[in-house]
């Protein structure tokens, strides 16, 4: 038998009409919030990604699928969605719109290579939003703002928003230097993947999972010490909205994010819930002043987040968050007899066409059975319709909660069903 490959799932209908209902939040959200859906091509060049992401991150050396198409170029399945947006920010110039920051969202799969572990997957679904072309740290708020509100719509409490600042471009050498004086004396403890960040990314020895333990990382020098008066002043601003915003927030002065674009602020949203897994960040985020001159654009600064919907959906079940099945049908007909088939396939027919949900049986089952199926499918309304309802031209039209039942007429049936489910509303 040939499965799914390892790190993939499929979504069955018992759990699509959950992704449906979060897709719904996560597009409202967006909207109220005026972000615009981008839609970018699943795979890119790789350069995008070893240019955009960074060449020493655990992404681009590990992580990604890149393969070469039959005209030998190196393309590479996205294995997020910053690079993406970016490029595309700086192809089509809207740089050159006149309202900034642009702000825009996505929801799409992405792929890694990783290690596949509860709520890790090799290709999961991520929503993200970029608002590029400003440096306000009102943006930062704001974006913020909208990654909790999808979580808190989607019914999540137990959240935590984590905070740290890597400041500027100066306050990121500085801390640099004071990293490598720090770790070079004993680099040859470490792995061999850090002893190359040593000399190239020092920062990420901080996020090495083989070295956590070492004790040069708890005594490591902390970039907070290291920012300048300019990038405090813009944290500072950035934790004064976020007070106004009323979204409360903890400093991490470790918090240090596995893409090497980020710069100023940095966050993770984590669920707190007990009975969720080993990996606790739902969401991760930061700015990106910088990424779009790497790609060939003008100087636009940059902030955003992603999230994949697993660990949203994985996050509503350790909390027992139950998500409303919208997609049950409001009637299913139940026909008994060849002649009261026929009307029903009209009076079924009638009924979609008036935006009503509605389904019959087609294996001319007893009405046991088929009471049976309308159950099992949630159906709101059951109409019972047999030989003498179709002599005096009627239906009895049972509602599933209440057990009510009343016969109603034909002919009136698609308005009576439109007023009761408008009233129960
Ligand atoms: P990231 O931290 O690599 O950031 O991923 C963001 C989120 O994607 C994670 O918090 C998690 O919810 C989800 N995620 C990542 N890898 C996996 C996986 N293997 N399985 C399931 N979910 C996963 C970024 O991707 C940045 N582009 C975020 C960003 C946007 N920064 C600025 N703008």
């Amino acid at each position: 038998m040939i499965k799914v490959p390892r790190g993939t799932q499929d979504i069955l209908p018992e759990q699509s009409y959950k992704w449906q209902t979060v897709e719904t939040i996560i597009r409202d959200t967006c909207n109220v919030y005026q972000y615009k859906e981008i839609r970018t091509p699943i795979f890119e060049h790789t350069e995008l990604f070893t240019r955009g992401v960074g060449d020493t991150t655990d992404i681009v050396q590990k992580e990604m699928y890149t393969f070469e198409d039959r005209g030998n170029r190196s393309l590479t399945l996205r294995p997020e969605g910053t690079a993406s947006t970016v490029r595309a920010y700086v192809e089509h110039k809207l740089f050159g719109q006149p309202d900034q920051p642009v702000k825009l969202y996505y929801m799409g799969p992405m792929f890694r290579y990783e290690r596949q572990q509860a709520g890790r997957y090799r290709q999961f679904v991520q929503f993200g939003i970029e608002a590029i072309g400003s440096a306000d740290p009102a943006v930062d708020a704001e974006v913020i703002a909208l990654a909790m509100d999808v979580y808190k719509k989607a019914g999540l409490k137990d959240l935590k928003l984590v905070l740290n600042s890597l400041g500027d471009a100066a306050s990121r050498n500085a801390h640099k230097e004071a990293l490598v004086a720090h770790f070079a004396p004993r680099i040859n403890e470490f792995c061999g993947d850090c002893q190359q960040r040593l000399e190239k990314n020092p920062l990420r020895i901080l996020d090495c999972k083989r070295d956590r333990d070492h004790e040069l990382m708890a005594t490591a020098p902390k970039l907070t010490d290291y920012l300048n008066e300019e990038s405090a002043a813009y944290f500072d601003r950035v934790k004064a909205y976020l007070d106004a915003l009323e979204i409360p927030y903890e400093l991490d002065p470790n918090l240090v994010r596995g893409l090497d674009y980020y710069n100023h602020t940095a966050f993770e949203i984590m669920s707190t819930a007990s009975g969720f897994g080993a990996i606790t960040t739902l969401a991760g985020g930061g700015r990106y002043n910088g990424l779009v001159e790497e790609l060939g654009g003008p100087s636009s600064p940059g902030i955003g987040f992603a999230m994949s919907i697993e660990r949203l959906l994985l996050a509503l079940e350790a909390e027992k968050v139950e998500l409303e099945d919208t997609s049950a049908s409001d009637a299913y007909i139940i026909a008994l007899g060849d002649a009261p088939k026929m009307e029903a396939m009209r009076l079924v027919k009638q009924l979609r066409d008036a935006g009503v949900s509605a389904e019959m049986d087609y294996a001319d089952r007893k009405l046991k059975a088929q009471m049976k199926s309308a159950d099992r499918k949630k159906a709101a309304y059951v109409f019972i319709l047999g030989e003498d309802e179709l002599a005096s031209q009627t239906v009895q039209i049972k509602h599933m909660a209440t057990g009510e039942q009343q016969l109603v007429a034909i002919p009136e049936a698609v308005t009576y069903l439109q007023k009761h489910k408008e009233e129960s509303r």
